[in-house]
C-alpha cells in the first residue's frame, strides 16, 4: 500500500520534474516546490509562486496545519507520518538535472486539539542528517520552522527523509528544491560534491522585516533565500541606516545576493564602537560565515575614513578592512568569507574598529559545514528492496530512504559495514529473527554479496531456499531455522567455503544434504538439519535411499517388471517342459530311441533362452516365450 503510493508519488514527481524542467529551459533555474497534503496545486501570495500538490502520491496522512510561525509560507496543509508507517519516511524527486541546490524543508504542527503535538524528529538530506528538532522549536519565530540545505545532486535524484525519534509523528508543511549557481557559497577548498552547507542564520541588519529573496525581487539562481532581521548586535547604542539608492556590484554572480540587503545596515555609535554577535553552535564543527558590506552612510565619502577587525571568536580574521577600498567605492556591495573550526559552544563575530572609527555592517550568514555522507551501493540497495517486497516486512520496519545512512537511522534488521576504498557502504548483516515475516526468500538476496550473516529464524518463511545463497562466498552463518521452508537443500550451498554456522533446524526440509556440507562437519562447523520433514544423508538424520533420477526410477521400475514375467514364462515353460518329459518317460518305457532325440532338441531350447535373457534381459526374453 505505502510503497505503491510512493511509487505513484515518483511517477506524479518525474512528471512534475518533466515540466520543470521544461520551465527550467525557458525560465532560468530548475525548481520545484511542493505543498504537502495539499489536494491540488496552488499559487501563494505575494509571487503568486507555484507549489504541486502532493495528494494521494505518497504514504503518510494529510491534514491542516496551524501557523507555528510568522515566516511560514501561507500554506495549510501539511503531511504527517505515523509511526505505524515505519520509523523513516522520505520523499524521493526524480529527474532532478544534476546541480548545486538549495533545499528547504518547512514544518508544521496538526491543527487538532486532540493531537500530540510537536514532534521532534531527524531530517536527512540525500542520507546526511541535516537536522534534529529540537523541544521548543514551534515556539519560536525564527529559522527553526524550516532547515534549509545547499546540497550538490549528482545522481539525478533527491531523497528527503524524517526520522521517527519516537516523539510525535514527523508532520512536513512543504519542501522546496532550487536549483542556484554551480559556485554559489564557494567557501574555499572543501566546497564541492562531498560537503553540504546547512543555513544556520541568515540575517540582514538594519531593517524591520524578515524577507525571502522574492520579497527583494532576488535573482533566481540566488534561490529563494531567508533572511531574518536584526535590528541590533544587542548593544543599545546600534543605529540603524537604510538608503533607498542603488547598490553597485549587487546581484552578481555566483550568489546573487539582492540589492535590498544593502540598502540598510547597523554601525556603532562612540557609546560603543564595537560591534559583536554571539549565537549557540554545535562544538567540533566547522562553519563558514559570510559577510556584507556596503558603505551607504552619507557621512563617509573615501578610503581610510571607516576601517575595523573582524574577529571570529577572538582571532582576527580579515584585518583593517576598509568597505570603501575593498570594494572600490562608496554604495557598493563588498562580501566577505571565512571557514572556521568550532571547538566550543559559541561563536562570536565581532567587528572592532580601528582609527577612532566605527564599525558597519548590512547581513551576514552563518553555515554549518557537514560531510555529505557516501550511499549503499545500489545493486544491495535493490537486493533489500526484493526482500522487502518477498517478505511481505510489516510497515513498522520502515525500510525507505538509503539502508545505512544517516548513520543515525540505518534500517531495522541491516547491518552496515562502510568501504572506505569505494566510498561505498555493503550490507553485511541480515538480522530479522523473530519478525512476523511470511512471504519466501527471492532469488535476489544473492544481490547482497556482502552478507556474512543472515539470521531470519522464526519466523513463517515459505517455499525453497534460493540456489543463488550459494554465490555469497562470504557468508559464515546462515541461520533459517523454525521456518516453514520445502524442498530440499541447493547443492550450491556446498560451495559457502566460509559457512560456520547453518540452522535449517525446524523446516519441512527434505532430501539428500549436499556431501558437500557434510563433508565439512568433520571441520568443527555447526550444522542443525535435525526437526525437518526428511533429510538424510548425514551421522544423526536416516540414510537416504539411492540416489536416482526420475528417468532411472523408471527403467528400474520396467526392469523389475520384465525380470517378473520372464520368471513367470520360464515358470510355465520348465513346468510345460517338465510334464512332457516325464510323458516321455511313460512313453519311452515302450519306444526308447525316440525319446532320447527329443530331450536332446528340448535342452537346447532351454539354452538358447538363457543366452538371450543373460543378453538383453527386458528386449528378448519375452518374444523368445511366443
Ligand atoms: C481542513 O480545513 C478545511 C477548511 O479550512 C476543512 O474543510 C477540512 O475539513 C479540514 N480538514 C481536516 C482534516 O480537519
Ligand atoms: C570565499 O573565501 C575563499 C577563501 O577563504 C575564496 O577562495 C572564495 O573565492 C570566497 N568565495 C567567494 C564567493 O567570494
Ligand atoms: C574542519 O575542516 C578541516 C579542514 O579545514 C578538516 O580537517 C576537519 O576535519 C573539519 N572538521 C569537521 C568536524 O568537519
Ligand atoms: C586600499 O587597499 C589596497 C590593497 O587592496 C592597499 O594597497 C591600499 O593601500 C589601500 N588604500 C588605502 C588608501 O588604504
Ligand atoms: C538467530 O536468532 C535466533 C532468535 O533470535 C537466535 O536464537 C539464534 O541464536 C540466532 N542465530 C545465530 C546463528 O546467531
Ligand atoms: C513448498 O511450499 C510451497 C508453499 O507453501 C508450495 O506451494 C509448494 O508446492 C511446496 N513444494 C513442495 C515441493 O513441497
Ligand atoms: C538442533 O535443533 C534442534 C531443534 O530443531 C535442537 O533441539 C538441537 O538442540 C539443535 N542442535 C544443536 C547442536 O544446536
Amino acid at each position: 500500500m505505502l510503497i505503491s503510493r510512493l511509487i505513484l508519488l515518483l511517477l506524479l514527481l518525474i512528471f512534475l520534474s518533466t515540466c520543470s524542467i521544461s520551465q527550467a529551459k525557458a525560465k532560468g533555474p530548475y525548481a520545484l516546490r511542493i505543498s504537502c497534503g495539499s489536494r491540488k496545486d496552488i499559487r501563494s501570495p505575494p509571487t503568486n509562486t507555484l507549489w504541486y500538490k502532493d495528494f494521494a502520491y505518497t504514504g503518510g496522512i494529510p491534514a491542516n496545519a496551524t501557523r507555528p510561525s510568522y515566516i511560514t509560507p501561507p500554506l495549510s496543509t501539511l503531511r504527517y507520518f505515523p509511526l505505524s508507517e515505519g520509523p523513516e519516511n522520505c520523499y524521493n524527486i526524480n529527474r532532478v538535472p544534476s546541480g548545486h541546490y538549495l533545499v528547504r524543508i518547512f514544518y508544521g504542527l496538526v491543527d487538532d486539539p486532540n493531537f500530540d503535538n510537536e514532534p521532534l524528529f531527524d531530517i536527512s538530506v540525500e542520507g546526511t542528517l541535516v537536522d534534529s528538532l529540537a523541544a521548543g522549536w514551534s515556539n519560536e519565530d525564527d529559522e527553526h520552522v524550516f532547515t534549509e540545505t545547499i546540497v550538490f545532486l549528482t545522481d539525478g535524484t533527491v531523497s528527503l527523509c524524517f526520522h521517527s525519534t519516537g516523539h510525535g509523528n514527523p508532520a512536513i508543511l512543504s519542501i522546496e528544491i532550487q536549483q542556484v549557481n554551480d559556485k554559489a557559497y564557494n567557501f574555499g577548498p572543501l566546497f564541492g560534491k562531498g560537503t553540504i552547507l546547512k543555513t544556520v542564520k541568515r540575517f540582514s541588519s538594519g531593517q524591520g522585516r524578515p524577507k525571502f529573496g522574492e520579497d527583494y525581487g532576488g535573482d533566481p539562481w540566488g534561490g529563494d533565500r531567508f533572511f531574518n532581521s536584526l535590528m541590533t548586535f544587542g548593544q543599545s547604542s546600534d543605529k540603524a541606516i537604510s538608503v533607498e539608492s542603488p547598490i553597485k556590484k549587487s546581484s552578481i554572480a555566483p550568489n546573487f545576493y539582492p540589492q535590498g540587503l544593502y540598502q540598510s545596515a547597523l554601525v556603532s555609535t562612540d557609546v560603543e564602537p564595537e560591534l559583536t554577535y554571539s549565537m549557540d553552535v554545535e562544538p567540533n564543527s566547522n562553519y563558514s560565515i559570510w559577510l556584507h558590506f556596503a558603505e551607504i552612510d552619507p557621512s563617509i565619502t573615501k578610503v581610510g575614513q571607516r576601517v575595523f577587525d573582524i574577529l571570529i571568536n577572538g582571532d582576527v580574521v580579515f584585518k583593517a578592512v576598509d568597505v570603501v577600498n575593498m570594494s572600490g567605492d562608496v554604495k557598493t556591495a563588498l562580501v566577505l568569507n571565512t571557514t572556521v573550526a568550532i571547538d566550543g559552544r559559541t561563536l562570536t563575530i565581532n567587528l572592532k574598529p580601528i582609527s577612532g572609527s566605527h564599525a558597519i555592517i548590512s547581513a551576514f550568514e552563518v553555515f554549518l559545514v557537514l560531510t555529505a555522507e557516501a550511499k549503499t551501493s545500489s545493486a544491495e540497495v535493490s537486493g533489500l528492496q526484493s526482500l522487502k517486497k518477498a517478505l511481505q516486512l510489516p510497515h513498522r520496519l520502515g525500510w525507505n530512504g538509503d539502508p545505512c545512512v544517516p548513520r543515525q537511522h540505518p534500517w531495522n534488521g541491516a547491518d552496515c559495514r562502510y568501504d572506505g576504498a569505494n566510498k561505498r557502504w555493503y550490507i553485511d548483516g541480515l538480522g530479522l529473527d523473530n519478525q512476523g515475516l511470511h512471504g519466501f526468500l527471492p532469488r535476489d538476496v544473492s544481490k547482497l554479496s556482502h552478507l556474512q550473516s543472515i539470521n531470519l529464524s522464526g519466523n513463517s518463511i515459505r517455499g525453497t531456499i534460493p540456489p543463488s545463497l550459494g554465490t555469497i562466498t562470504t557468508l559464515e552463518i546462515l541461520d533459517l531455522s523454525y521456518n516453514f521452508l520445502n524442498g530440499s537443500i541447493p547443492e550450491t550451498l556446498g560451495q559457502l567455503h566460509s559457512l560456520q554456522i547453518l540452522n535449517l533446524n525446524g523446516n519441512k526440509l527434505y532430501g539428500r544434504v549436499p556431501a558437500a556440507l557434510s563433508g565439512r562437519l568433520l571441520h568443527r562447523a555447526s550444522f542443525n538439519f535435525t526437526d525437518n520433514a526428511g533429510l538424510c544423508g548425514i551421522p544423526g538424520l536416516r540414510t537416504c535411499g539411492p540416489h536416482l533420477s526420475l528417468g532411472a526410477k523408471v527403467g528400474i521400475t520396467i526392469a523389475v517388471f520384465l525380470a517378473l514375467l520372464l520368471i513367470v514364462g520360464c515358470s510355465i515353460i520348465w513346468w510345460k517342459r517338465r510334464q512332457n518329459i516325464l510323458r516321455a518317460q511313460r512313453l519311452a518305457a515302450r519306444e526308447a530311441p525316440y525319446a532320447k532325440k527329443r530331450t536332446q532338441f528340448s535342452r537346447d531350447v532351454q539354452m538358447t533362452i538363457h543366452n538371450q535373457n543373460s543378453r538383453t534381459a527386458s528386449e528378448d526374453g519375452p518374444i523368445l516365450l511366443s
